[in-house]
């Protein structure tokens, strides 16, 4: 576990209770999920109970107790989407990265997860690959888009 890393975010926030989300936030941000043991340590430090921090982390979809990969990657079954061929999107997304909806690969390169209209119906099937926008994908492109993020993120791992 990270102490530091932990003690620096909590510093930030001489008044935890109301920050509890934020702290939650930049916890994730460092280690891309909250892992229980920093969230425990977060508990014992503040004494806000650990139950109210899990229920914290359950409740807003933005947090994740599993790890995540390097590179989310969010496929759009939105409605525009779903006509415009994003099942067959996932399922090449599935099939190259060897993973279901949900989890992560083994090197923790990538996570997978399937998201409802990002507001860009106009340039479906979309998929956002960390902060990219990617559109009119096609299943064929996927292997070589993939392949990108994989290479930009190898060599400062
Ligand atoms: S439905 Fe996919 S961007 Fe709107």
């Amino acid at each position: 576990m990270d102490v530091a890393a932990v003690d620096s975010i909590l510093t930030k926030y001489p008044e935890t209770k109301g920050n509890l989300i934020s702290i939650l936030h930049e916890v994730q941000n460092r280690f891309r999920y909250l892992p229980e043991e920093e969230l425990r340590y977060i508990s014992k430090k503040t004494g806000v109970p650990i139950t109210q921090i899990y229920s914290i982390a359950n409740f807003y979809n933005r947090f994740t107790l599993e790890p995540r990969g390097k590179n989310r990657v969010c496929v759009c079954l939105g409605t525009a989407c779903h006509v415009k061929g994003a099942e067959r999107i996932m399922n090449e997304m599935e099939r190259v990265l060897g993973i279901n909806t949900g989890e992560s690969t083994d090197d923790l390169s990538f996570s997978l997860e399937e998201v409802r209209c990002i507001g860009a119906c106009s340039l479906a099937p979309a998929v956002v690959i960390n902060e990219d926008t990617h559109s009119k994908v096609t299943p064929k492109q996927i292997g070589q888009l993939l392949k990108k993020y994989q290479q930009t993120s190898s060599p400062k791992a």
